[in-house]
């Protein structure tokens, strides 16, 4: 096993009576007032609790939603169930400075949303500072929100010595192993905004010996063969003179779910009708997926193949089954598409799943992040 770039908190004990800055992924979809998914929680628990059980005081903090409206006071219930949690309805300030000094040795404080101050996302100092002068310590176990150069992930590092959680050190070691498949490998790449995904698959097709591209992404792909693609989603891009069109590592579906107005069919793709969707990958790109999900010694997914809100998941959830079921080794990330894996109850069938749905690409690509980054240069 490499030497980790970053300290992590798994080496240290002496935690007693420590005052700890936990920076966590507790991003996770409200659906009428309640947590839809608890995957990022649960898997956030085991440094949660580690802190807990050594004595730490924990002043545990992060955001939910994009834009800030969102409040942590939910999450705050929800953890009540497995350590002693109160709440912050502030950021940093008065409030929570009080309640910070009212803790006791393996007691928890969840702040408010970070969003709420509108400081986070400018990465600003004083912000930061402001944090961690709540605390003699910092743990970021927020892989997911890592790819974000905010200021409770950036900035704070700056100022406190820092440490990397047990489930970032666990992302990390995970995600290094699928940027060095062994061959035959497998990408899956699903979901949309292939301009975003673009330099991702381009750079892993001398990694990667398949890559199959589903979901909204291949669209596009579609579009510039000069498909006709009705009214699905389709993204600004034009790949009318790319490489990746003809290229012989890249698959695209071979049928395709549409709607009809109010029919549901499957169709080739260069059968879509002028006013028709397409929702969904169809049952003979499955079929085509098969061997190569059997065969492969590394298979890495992101993102569903089917407009998943909309309830298109049964590609997904076939496809799902049948990584589930294959000997190779599976990477699997992205919210909807673990979603539909935990529907099934069959999560343990896989070797990871990533909690990180844009951070794991960014750091598919890249081989870091920003507040990885920031973890490495405060050991410094
Ligand atoms: C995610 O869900 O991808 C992360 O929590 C980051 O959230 P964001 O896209 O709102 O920054």
């Amino acid at each position: 096993m490499q030497k980790l770039p970053f300290k992590s908190i798994a080496e240290k004990t002496d935690l007693k009576g420590t005052y700890v800055l936990l920076r966590s992924s507790i991003n996770v979809p409200i659906v009428d007032g309640q947590v839809r998914n608890q995957f990022r929680i649960t898997r956030g628990l085991v440094t949660l609790q580690y802190l807990v059980n050594h004595g730490a005081r924990v002043i545990m903090c992060g955001h939910i939603g994009r834009d800030g409206t969102q409040s942590t006071k939910q999450i705050a219930d929800l953890l009540q169930e497995y350590v002693p949690v109160t709440f912050s309805d502030e950021v940093a300030g008065t409030k929570s400075k009080n309640l910070r000094d009212a803790l006791k040795d393996g007691e928890v404080l969840l702040l408010e949303n970070v969003r709420k101050d509108p400081r986070e996302k400018k990465n600003d100092a004083n912000f930061a500072r402001e944090l961690a002068d709540m605390a003699d310590l910092y743990v970021n176990d927020a892989f997911a929100d890592s790819h974000r150069a905010h200021a409770s992930l950036v900035a704070v590092p700056e100022f406190l010595p820092s440490y990397a959680g047990m489930n970032f050190v666990h992302e990390y070691e995970e995600l290094m192993k699928a940027r060095v498949p062994q061959s035959p490998a497998l990408f899956m790449l699903g979901g949309a905004k292939f301009e975003t995904k673009m330099p991702l698959v381009e750079q892993f097709l001398g990694i990667y010996d398949n890559i199959f591209i589903g979901g909204a992404l291949a669209n596009d792909f579609f579009k510039a063969k000069g498909y006709e693609t009705g009214d699905s989603l389709v993204s600004a891009i034009d790949l009318s003179d790319s490489p990746l069109l003809d290229h012989a590592g890249i698959l695209l579906p071979i049928d395709v779910t549409v709607m009809r107005g109010k029919e549901r069919l499957v169709c080739a793709p260069d059968a879509v009708g002028y006013h028709d969707i397409i929702l969904d990958i169809g049952p003979r790109t499955v079929a085509m997926l098969t061997p190569l999900i059997a065969n492969a010694k590394m298979v890495l997914w992101n993102g569903p193949f089917g407009n998943y809100e909309a309830g298109f998941e049964e590609q997904t959830v076939a496809t799902a089954q049948l990584l589930a079921a294959a000997s190779g080794y599976s990477v699997v990330g992205g919210g909807d598409t673990v979603a539909a894996i935990e529907s099934l109850f069959i999560q343990e069938h896989y070797n990871f799943l990533s909690t990180a749905g844009g951070a794991m690409l960014t750091f598919l690509e890249k081989g870091t992040l920003p507040a990885l980054e920031a973890l490495t240069a405060s050991e410094e």
